[in-house]
C-alpha cells in the first residue's frame, strides 16, 4: 500500500464527515461494514475482483452490495440477475459510472463507451450499429484474413515474440478496418494507442482517483500530481481520436481513401462540425476499444492450446479434414468447422476477456427481489461467475470445448455474456468474432504449440478490466513445411497488393 494511502483515507472520511450524510442503504447482502469506509475495502484484490466475488456468492447469493466513501456497488453474480436488470430495466440501467478525472478531466465522456446514456448517445450508437452491423463488417473480411497470415508469417520468423506479433496484428485489423491505413503506415499510431489506452483503463477503474469520489477536488491547482496525469491522459486521447481523423479526412477528400469504417460514417452524413465531431470519437472509440480485447482472446487460446495439447490436435484434424493442406482457412470455413468453434466458445468462456463486464450506473432507485437498490449505484455484471456456473458435467475450471457440442447436457453460449448485455452490448462483435476466428483457425493450421521444455506453464491473467495472460514462454513450432510454405506465399501475395 502506498504510505499516502491511510492519511488520504483519514482526510477524506473527514471530510465525507463534513459534507456527506452517510447513506442508510444496505438492503442488498453483502459483506459486514464500518462506519464511513463500509465494506468497499474487504475485497482482497490480489486475485482478481471477480474471483472473489464468485466465491462470495455461496454466502450472499445472485447479488451482492457493497458501500463505502459514498459510493455503492451492485455485483450481479448471474445471467439471470444481469437479465432482470441490465436488460428487462435498461431504461434504468444503461448509464455508465460518472468518472471525474477520466471522463471530465481527460475527456472520455465524449467516447460512445462512456458517454451517459441519453440522445447523444443513441446518435453515435446508431452510426457504429450501421458501421458494424454484421452485413457491413463483411467487406473487411480479406482484410482480415491478409492480417492473420502477415502473422503467421511474423510467428515463422519470430516465434519467441509471438506476444508481441498477436498484439500488434490486433491492433493492425482495428486500424485497418476504421481508418483503411495500411501496415506500413501505423505502427506510430499503434504504439501512441498501446499508451493511452494503459492510461484509459487504469483511470476507468471505479475508484481509480479519490477527486472521482469527491469531485469537488478537480479544481485543484495544475500542479496536483493528479491533476498533471488528468492533463497528460487528455493530452493522449486527444492525439489517439485526433490524428488518425485529419489523416483519413484528407485520404477522402484526396480520393484515395480505400474502404473503411470511416468512409462509411462520411457518406452517412453532411459535412457540419458537430457531425465531425460525432464521427471522428465514434472512430476513435472503437479504435481504443477494438484492439485490446481481441488480442486478450487470441492470447488467451494461445495459453489454453499450450496446455491442453490433445485438443489442439483434435482442432487441426478437423481443419486438415474440411480446409485440406493446400490452402489457408479463411472466415467462410468457420460454419465447417463446428470444433474449432467450440474451441473459441470455450477460450471466451474460460477466461473472458473482460471478466466484470463494463460497468453500468443506475439513474434511478428500484427495488429487486425485495432488495433497494439506490439511485447511483454502480452495477458490475459478473461475467466470470456466469461463466464458472457449474454443471452437472463439466468442471468450469477446466477447458474443455467438448461441453458446446453435448446435446444432452447445455452450456450457456458466450455469445450471451462475452460482449455485455442490453442496450450497451458491444457494437463491435461480430467483426470482433471474424478477427478472433481467423486468427485462431490461421494459427492452428500452421502452428503446434506445446508448453515451454523445461518448466511448468501456470496460468496468469492480468487483473485489469480487460484479462489477458500475463508474458508466458511456450513453443510454437511449423506443423509442416507446406503449411508455412502456404502462409509465407500468402503474406507476400497480400503485401505485393499493397492494399493493407
Ligand atoms: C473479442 C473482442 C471483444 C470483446 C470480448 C468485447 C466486449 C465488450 C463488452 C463486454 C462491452 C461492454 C458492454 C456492456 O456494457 O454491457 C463492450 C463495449 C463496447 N465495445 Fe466491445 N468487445 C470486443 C471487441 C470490440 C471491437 C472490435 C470493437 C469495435 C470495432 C468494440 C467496440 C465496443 C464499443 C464502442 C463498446 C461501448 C458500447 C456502449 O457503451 O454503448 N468492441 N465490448
Ligand atoms: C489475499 O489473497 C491472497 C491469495 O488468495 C492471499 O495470499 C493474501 O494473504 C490475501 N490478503 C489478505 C489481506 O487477506
Ligand atoms: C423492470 O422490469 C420488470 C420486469 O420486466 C418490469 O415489470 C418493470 O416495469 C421494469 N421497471 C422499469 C422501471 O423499467
Ligand atoms: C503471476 O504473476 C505475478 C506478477 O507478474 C507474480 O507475482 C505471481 O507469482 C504469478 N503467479 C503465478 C501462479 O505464477
Ligand atoms: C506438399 O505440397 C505439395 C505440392 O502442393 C504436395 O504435392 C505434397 O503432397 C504436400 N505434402 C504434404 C505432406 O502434404
Amino acid at each position: 500500500m502506498h504510505p499516502l494511502i491511510p492519511g488520504l483515507l483519514f482526510v477524506c472520511s473527514i471530510l465525507l464527515i463534513l459534507f456527506r450524510p452517510k447513506q442508510k442503504v444496505s438492503c442488498a447482502p453483502g459483506p459486514p461494514s464500518i462506519p464511513i469506509i463500509g465494506n468497499i475495502f474487504r475485497v482482497n484484490l490480489t486475485e482478481g475482483a471477480w474471483k472473489v466475488f464468485t466465491r462470495m456468492k455461496a454466502q450472499y447469493g445472485d447479488i451482492i452490495f457493497f458501500h463505502g466513501l459514498g459510493t455503492n456497488i451492485l455485483v450481479l453474480n448471474s445471467l439471470k440477475a444481469v437479465n432482470d436488470l441490465l436488460e428487462k430495466n435498461g431504461t434504468i440501467y444503461s448509464h455508465r459510472p460518472v468518472f471525474t478525472v477520466a471522463g471530465e478531466l481527460m475527456g472520455l465522456d465524449q467516447s460512445l463507451a462512456l458517454i451517459p446514456y441519453g440522445k447523444e448517445w443513441r446518435e453515435h450508437r446508431k452510426l457504429a450499429n450501421i458501421a458494424l452491423s454484421s452485413v457491413s463488417v463483411q467487406k473487411y473480411r480479406t482484410v482480415q484474413e491478409d492480417l492473420s497470415a502477415l502473422l503467421i508469417r511474423d510467428i515463422l520468423i519470430n516465434p519467441g515474440d509471438f506476444f508481441k506479433h498477436v498484439r500488434l496484428s490486433a491492433a493492425r485489423v482495428v486500424m485497418s478496418v476504421t481508418y483503411g491505413f495500411s501496415v506500413d503506415t501505423d505502427d506510430k499510431y499503434i504504439t501512441h494507442a498501446e499508451k493511452t489506452m494503459e492510461i484509459v483503463t487504469t483511470a476507468t477503474v471505479p475508484g481509480a482517483f479519490l477527486c472521482d469520489f469527491l469531485p469537488f477536488m478537480k479544481h485543484l491547482p495544475k500542479w496536483v500530481p493528479f491533476m498533471k496525469e488528468a492533463a497528460h491522459g487528455k493530452f493522449m486521447i486527444d492525439t489517439l481520436v485526433d490524428r488518425p481523423f485529419e489523416q483519413v479526412k484528407s485520404e477522402l477528400v484526396s480520393g484515395t481513401a480505400v474502404d473503411s469504417l470511416a468512409r462509411d460514417l462520411f457518406s452517412l452524413g453532411g459535412s457540419n462540425v458537430e457531425f465531425d465531431h460525432r464521427i471522428k470519437w465514434i472512430l476513435g472509440t472503437m479504435y481504443g476499444a477494438g484492439g485490446e480485447a481481441t488480442y486478450a482472446t487470441v492470447l488467451t487460446f494461445i495459453m489454453a492450446m499450450a496446455l491442453h495439447t490433445e485438443k489442439q490436435k483434435k482442432a487441426q484434424e478437423e481443419i486438415d479434414l474440411v480446409v485440406g493442406t493446400e490452402r489457408v482457412p479463411t472466415i467462410a470455413d468457420l460454419p465447417n468447422l463446428p470444433y474449432v468453434k467450440a474451441v473459441i466458445k470455450e477460450t471466451m468462456r474460460w477466461n473472458p476477456a473482460f471478466p466484470l463486464g463494463v460497468a453500468r450506473r443506475s439513474s434511478e432507485g428500484y427495488v429487486y427481489e425485495g432488495h433497494f437498490i439506490p439511485k447511483g449505484t454502480i452495477v458490475m455484471p459478473n461475467i466470470w461467475a456466469i461463466a464458472s456456473e457449474p454443471n452437472s458435467k463439466y468442471d468450469p475450471r477446466e477447458f474443455i470445448p467438448e461441453r458446446f457440442m453435448d446435446s444432452l447436457v447445455s452450456t450457456i453460449d458466450p455469445a450471451a455474456y462475452a460482449f455485455g448485455f442490453g442496450r450497451r452490448y458491444c457494437p463491435g462483435r461480430f467483426l470482433a468474432d471474424n478477427s478472433v476466428s481467423i486468427m485462431i483457425s490461421t494459427i492452428l493450421a500452421a502452428f503446434d504449440i506445446f508448453p515451454p521444455a523445461n518448466q511448468n506453464l501456470k496460468p496468469n491473467f492480468s487483473l485489469n478490466m480487460i484479462s489477458y495472460p500475463k508474458p508466458f514462454d511456450c513453443r510454437i513450432v511449423p506443423r509442416s513445411e507446406n503449411a508455412s510454405r502456404l502462409i509465407i506465399q500468402r503474406a507476400a501475395h497480400c503485401q505485393e497488393n499493397s492494399k493493407i
